[in-house]
């Protein structure tokens, strides 16, 4: 991979994973302003979503309508929308040298898609090989919660907001636990970058492992 022109740094590429109502959009504000107190520079963003093609893209696949999308096609939107997400902000942001922090990223479309819709793994990764090769996150947070408690939480929310993007919330407690298996088994694939935190707790100290989770990978990495 290409180091920045100026010579400086390339930012580091962290995403957030989780179900539906894990907390994870909560500690990625909290670890993005506490990164911004250490002097970083941070682009906060999300998939699908980050770009305005991947917002519009966002609603076509989330919002409910009256025929669902077929599995394939929902994946596919959700890498028409990362193939842009990477080429307009990721890359460019790591290249100047600032920290991207992502609201999920490709292991949600092995979880979701390829788990949870039945179409396997290694679809969504050659996918990725072909649409997104310059981008994979360097760590990945997995806010593990129960699946009920994440389902209340989210429906919850989504009747409060009276948002429209819930076709994934009116899904079944089996289709968020083969999700949810989805997301172990990367874990056992790349156990170093992909770190589960038991994020039952208080928001605070989920907010503190990850960060003695950050920090743990940072020294390690500046070693190598
Ligand atoms: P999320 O951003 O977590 O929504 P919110 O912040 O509103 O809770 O994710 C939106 C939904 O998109 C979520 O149900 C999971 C789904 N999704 C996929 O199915 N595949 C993907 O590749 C991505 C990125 C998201």
């Amino acid at each position: 991979m290409k180091e920045p022109a100026s010579g400086a740094k390339r930012g580091p590429f962290i995403t957030f994973e989780g179900l539906d109502g894990s907390g994870k959009s909560t500690q990625l504000r909290l670890l993005a302003a506490r990164l911004r107190e250490h002097g970083h520079k941070v682009l906060e963003t999300r998939e699908p979503g980050g770009t305005p093609l991947g917002e519009e893209i966002r609603r076509l696949a989330l919002e409910e309508r009256e025929e669902a999308p077929a599995p394939r096609a929902e994946l596919g939107l959700m890498f028409a929308a990362r193939a842009d997400h990477c080429a307009r902000r990721i890359e460019p942001a790591r290249a100047q040298g600032i920290w991207v922090l992502c609201d999920r990223f490709t292991d949600a479309s092995e979880a979701y898609q390829g788990a949870g819709r039945g179409l396997g793994g290694e679809l969504v990764r050659q996918l990725h090989r072909v649409l997104c090769p310059e981008s994979w996150p360097d760590l990945t947070f997995f806010l593990d919660v129960e699946i009920a408690t994440c389902l209340e939480r989210s429906r919850q929310r989504l009747r409060r907001e009276a948002s429209r993007e819930g076709r994934f919330e009116s899904e079944t407690e089996e289709f968020f636990r083969k999700v949810r298996d989805g997301y172990l088994e990367i874990q056992k694939r790349e156990p170093a970058r992909f770190r589960i935190i038991a994020a039952e707790g208080e928001v605070y100290d989920v907010a503190g492992k990850i960060w003695n989770e950050l920090e743990a990978w940072r020294n390690a990495e500046a070693k190598q």
